[in-house]
């Protein structure tokens, strides 16, 4: 899997040498492709990937909403996440990932987005689980209204579920500009091969799968297969809900982390999901403006850990 990490050069790589957005802006320009949220994006210094589809570049960490955003109207439930949905894009970050499954998450989102006049400045992902077809088209269209928005950046198909008549319908929804890109997600094993074969023979802008330090089945076939068709792919349960911290909790951080600016670990963990090669962007559950800082922290970074490094970081987990 080598040739994975000799990783094109992105804008980000082409602005630390001075010729990137910063020298387009400069000649009143940007480079091609580039829109100027890039540009503001890339000046904030967040790592970015490109999306292998069309080259736009997002930051290497976005949030995740399962379980944390799903609560009613309480002001003090709503505040702490109301500080994340604004600090997200203040701080450089962009993308968001919820569910209509995730309870509430999605009318919450909606009506934070709503008091902070910021959906633009958020790259906005949610998914379709319905079986039958009927539900699943009202399911979509419930997501719109709960997220008050007329046009997804990206929607997946959950779980796979219904996934042979559920592509046909976003891909229509992308023609029509409702969804910018579709995927499907996954966050089970038992679900890898189906999944496998659905990304052989599909095209897909985006994957999302289960991937984290301790927990790296999605190399085997998932990881290397997104990166020869060319799809983005976002990781969840980047700390297996807590699971990678009870791993490495009690030791202290390598000195040889440091190298990569790394000084949590949730950096840690995000940091070794993030350098995959074929991976675009992991999605760590983030509900507290605490939570945030250090999981965006973990993409100010110059560089990204080599397969040498991501060998250390991998054993360092298992030996624990
Ligand atoms: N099949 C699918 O499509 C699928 C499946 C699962 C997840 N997802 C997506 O992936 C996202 C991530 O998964 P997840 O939220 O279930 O699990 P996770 O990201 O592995 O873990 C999230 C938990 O880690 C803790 N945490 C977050 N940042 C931290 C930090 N900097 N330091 C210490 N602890 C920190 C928080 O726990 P506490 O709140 O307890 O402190 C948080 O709830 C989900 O939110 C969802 O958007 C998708």
């Amino acid at each position: 899997m080598s040739e994975l990490f000799d990783r094109p050069i992105s804008r980000r790589d082409a602005l630390r040498v001075g010729l990137g957005v910063g020298a387009g802006l400069a000649l009143g320009r940007l480079p091609l492709g580039a829109s100027p949220s890039d540009a503001l994006r890339l000046a904030d210094g967040l790592y970015t990937k490109p999306i292998p589809s069309t080259g736009e570049e997002i930051p290497i960490i976005g949030i995740g909403t399962a379980r944390r955003y799903d609560v009613g109207s309480d002001e003090s439930d709503r505040a702490p996440l109301r500080e994340v949905l604004r600090a997200l894009p203040e701080l450089g970050g962009t993308l968001v990932d919820t569910a209509p499954s995730y309870g509430n998450a999605e009318t919450v989102i909606g009506d934070l987005m709503a008091e902070l006049g910021n959906r633009d400045q958020i790259f906005l992902a949610t998914k379709v689980r319905q079986e039958d077809p009927a539900d699943a088209l009202a399911e979509i269209e419930g997501s719109f209204e709960r997220l008050r928005t007329d046009r997804f950046d990206l929607l997946m198909v959950h779980n796979l579920v219904g996934i042979e008549h559920k592509l046909p319908v976003l891909r229509e929804m992308k023609r029509e500009g409702r969804i910018r890109y579709l995927g499907m997600s996954t966050s089970f094993e038992g679900q890898y091969d189906d999944f496998v074969s659905v990304m052989e023979t599909e095209d897909m802008d985006f994957i999302q799968v289960d991937y984290a330090i301790d927990n790296r089945g999605a190399e085997e076939r998932i990881l290397p297969l997104a990166a020869n068709r060319g799809m983005a792919v976002l990781t969840n349960l980047p700390f297996g809900r807590g699971r990678v911290f009870e791993a490495l909790g009690d030791q202290e951080i390598p000195v040889w982390a440091g190298e990569f600016g790394i000084e949590s670990w949730a950096q840690f963990a995000l940091m070794f999901a993030a350098s995959h090669p074929a991976v675009t962007c992991a999605i760590p559950g983030t509900a507290t403006l605490e939570y945030l800082e250090d999981n965006l922290g973990t993409a100010r970074t110059s560089r990204l850990p080599d397969q040498e490094t991501r060998r250390r970081m991998a054993a360092l987990v298992d030996s624990a």
